[in-house]
């Protein structure tokens, strides 16, 4: 099957966490402009509207409501409100995320346990919510984790931790329900342009410009490319995927690129 024909998603059913902006709300698009219906949650009333109104203007399939996934009940009723409107459910997305550059030595518990509360507790939620309303066999639940899941990073210990903790509930689900034909599988971005997680992590142009040159392909990738991987880990393409983290990164898990590329050696021996 081509996942990219406009129909490879059509009268599947698809429910996103953190999916008001940024990252989640493009793979949101990427689902519905392929014939999905979309079930969006986060916090912000007011984001998840716009965010509807927004993939509707196109003439997409898209609902939504409030709910925080701290709340393992909000998220449960949410999950219920989708499946009511649209049916059982195809396809998951655990995105939500909070982050904010702190030195460990500085931030407070209760700073630690708001991020791995958002990012790791509320995967566990979503994902855990998800499976009585699941259309199995053949459901793809996916979530967004990050180069923090597996590489140790300054600032981020509190991200670090909780992205691992989403990485190792991704592979421990996909053992315990692939008998039941639910795939579970992460995607892992790099650094993606205009993203609120980038405005936090490299706030100035010269930030920007320093993260660049460290990257293998040199350039911030798009919300386009997440969606792309996330549209293929959705289809039927990917049937045989399960418990991996995809990553989707320009190459930032290899190294620092910045030092002599081979090209320059050449020129210069
Ligand atoms: P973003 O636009 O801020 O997306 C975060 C989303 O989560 C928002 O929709 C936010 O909406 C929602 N959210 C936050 N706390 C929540 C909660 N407690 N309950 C429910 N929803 C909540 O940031 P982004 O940069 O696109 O990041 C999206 C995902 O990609 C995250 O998982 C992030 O870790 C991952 N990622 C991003 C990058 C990057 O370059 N940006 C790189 C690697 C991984 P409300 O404010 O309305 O709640
Ligand atoms: N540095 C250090 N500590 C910080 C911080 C920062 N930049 N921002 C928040 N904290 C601490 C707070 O001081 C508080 O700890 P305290 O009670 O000991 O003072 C704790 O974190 C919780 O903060 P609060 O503002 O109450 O949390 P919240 O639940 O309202 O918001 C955040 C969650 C902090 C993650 C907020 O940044 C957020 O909403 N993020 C979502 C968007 C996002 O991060 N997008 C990028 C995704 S990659």
């Amino acid at each position: 099957m081509d996942v990219f024909n406009p129909d490879a998603l059509r009268g599947k059913v698809a429910f996103l966490a953190g999916a008001s902006s940024g990252i989640n709300l493009g793979i949101a698009a990427g689902f519905a402009r392929r014939g999905a219906a979309v079930f969006l949650i986060s916090r912000s009333a007011e984001k998840i509207e716009a965010a509807v109104a927004g993939l509707r203007a196109e003439g997409l399939k898209a609902h939504g409501m409030a709910a925080d996934v701290r709340d393992f009940a909000a998220v449960e009723a949410a999950m219920l409100a989708a499946r009511e409107r649209f049916g059982p459910i195809d396809i998951v997305v655990s995105g939500a995320a909070g982050n904010f550059l702190a030195p460990a030595a500085a931030m407070s518990a209760n700073a630690f346990k708001t991020v791995v509360d958002i990012d790791l507790l509320g995967t566990f939620h979503v994902l855990r919510a998800s499976y009585p309303h699941l259309n199995k066999p053949g459901a793809a639940l996916m979530s967004i984790t990050a180069p923090q899941g597996t590489n140790s990073m300054m600032l981020q210990a509190h991200v670090c931790a909780a992205k691992a903790g989403i990485n190792m509930l991704t592979k421990c689900l996909a053992m315990e329900w692939g008998n039941e034909g639910i795939r579970v599988n992460a995607i892992s971005p790099g650094p993606i342009a205009d993203t609120e997680g980038m405005r936090r992590l490299a706030a100035t142009p010269e930030a920007e410009q320093a993260l660049k040159g460290r990257l293998a392909l040199r350039d911030y990738g798009t919300t386009t490319d997440i969606a792309d991987t996330a549209l293929f880990l959705a289809s039927d393409s990917a049937r045989y995927i399960t418990g991996t983290i995809i990553d989707c990164d320009g190459g930032i898990k290899l190294g620092d690129a910045s030092t002599m590329s081979a090209q320059e050696y050449a020129l210069k021996a």
